[in-house]
């Protein structure tokens, strides 16, 4: 194909061999079938959306080292699980005028919403609101990981409705750099970023549509860095518990995934004075508590219930080391954790078991209706009579509920 110099693609894909490459991507129009319309946002770059039947995918125009190095960074983004636009690959070619350019290939976002379809219809606007903190959250996100974004702002994210909430995407990844320890300075150099973004792209909206009042031009980047600030704070705050008290880590950790963070890590130790744990939180990944927890006990669970086994390891590792007053590695907690915890559960499980019950999902069940018996009883009521509890409860039904949020027990 005359144009093309170099196409770098990841596994099964299109070829995209058909296309016009030799042609700058302002010029595609009428010279191939495969270019859709869909809702975009705002780019200085030449961008174009080419449809190959199993897939819509998002061809950009750009220099050859920044398509290089922007399709790198939106493969380290996606090996560590950040919502982002995915990389699909990257093209060499050479204009009519003998330029050479980079094309950079991302599959579309399906169903995804930019800011001026989210502010323009009627029907999305419950969900303006929750944009800042979806916008919040987005930065909290990368930042944890090690990534200072360099150009978060509204035209550089896609937004997605999920469950009623709504979820926000990295775009454009051009500036976006990697770091093994992001410095407070980067994070308040991305937010300055933001807030002035922000700004210029609500007042470019402001232009031409009506704002809705809870985003005003010159304090929404505020309202997003404030939001942002206690997102930060919160995952990162270190906590001291009472020993007898330890349901509440599993407070703390709820409370982390009610504003859409799961942890994957709970660090404890004894303090000082030794009647009270320490407590701080790792947040992570998707499925980072699968495979972790898969890694570690051999046993196979989806995320959430690898999520709360593991939390439950932590918390025997965490009296373990306090009863033998030294440090204790997690797989050790682990050899405790299968003998005093598992083994004996699906010994009461049996029952429900030869049902065809789900040895994972019932100890998680259980986990739940122990927290909440706890909570009930501000007191450690343990596993075992959790369990008991539980099978009781079932005993004689055909079905058990498969949902995560426990019996009704009133
Ligand atoms: N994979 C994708 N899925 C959905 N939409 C996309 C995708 N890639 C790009 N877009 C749309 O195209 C727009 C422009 O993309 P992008 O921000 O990467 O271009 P840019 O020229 O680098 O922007 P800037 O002017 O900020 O440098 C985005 O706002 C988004 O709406
Ligand atoms: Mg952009």
């Amino acid at each position: 194909m005359s144009g093309l110099l170099a196409l770098n693609l990841r596994q099964s894909q299109p070829d995209f061999l058909d296309l016009p490459f030799g042609t700058p991507l302002a010029q595609w129009p009428g010279l191939t079938e495969r270019l859709v319309e869909v809702q975009r946002g705002l780019s200085r770059h030449e961008v174009l959306f080419v449809n190959y039947g199993t897939g819509i995918y998002a061809l950009k125009e750009l220099p050859i080292a920044t398509t290089e190095r922007e399709y790198e960074m939106l493969l380290a983004l996606e090996e560590r699980g950040m919502p982002s636009v995915v990389p699909t690959g990257h093209a060499r070619v050479r204009n009519p005028e003998g330029e050479e350019q980079g094309i950079l290939i991302t599959r579309y976002l399906e169903a995804s919403l930019p800011y001026r379809t989210l502010f323009q219809q009627p029907g999305l606007a419950r969900y303006r609101e929750r944009l800042l903190d979806a916008m919040a959250g987005l930065l909290v996100r990368l930042h944890l990981a090690g990534f200072y974004w360099g150009d978060c702002s509204l035209s550089n994210t896609l937004f997605r409705r999920d469950a009623g909430e709504l979820t926000a995407y990295l775009v454009d990844a051009e500036t976006t750099e990697r770091h093994d320890d992001l410095g407070d300075g980067a994070r308040r150099q991305d937010l300055m970023i933001l807030e002035e973004n922000i700004t210029g792209d609500l007042a470019d909206l402001a232009a031409i549509a009506e704002l809705p009042g809870v985003l005003d031009v010159y304090e929404t980047g505020d309202h997003i860095r404030r939001r942002y600030d206690s997102l930060w704070t919160e995952i990162n705050r270190t906590e001291t518990i009472p020993v007898g008290e330890r349901w509440r880590i599993q407070e703390r950790v709820r409370k982390l995934n009610a504003l859409g963070f799961s942890v994957g890590e709970i660090e404890l130790e004894p303090s000082a004075e030794g009647d009270r744990l320490r407590m701080r939180t790792i947040v992570t990944d998707r499925d980072y508590h699968r495979h972790q927890f898969h890694n570690l006990t051999g046993l196979i669970a989806g995320e959430k219930q690898a999520e709360l086994m593991l939390n439950e390891i932590r918390e025997l590792r965490a009296t373990l080391i306090q009863r033998v007053d030294r440090s204790m590695p997690l797989s050790i907690a682990v050899v405790h954790w299968l003998r005093e915890r598992w083994e004996p559960a699906m010994a009461i499980f049996a029952p429900l078991l030869a049902n065809g019950g789900d040895g994972a999902e019932l100890y998680c069940q259980v986990l739940e209706h122990k927290w909440f018996l706890s909570e009930r009883a501000q007191a450690d009521v343990g596993f075992e009579a959790a369990a008991k509890d539980y099978v009781a409860l079932f005993k004689g039904k055909a079905e058990f509920p498969r949902d995560l949020s426990g019996p009704d027990v009133v």
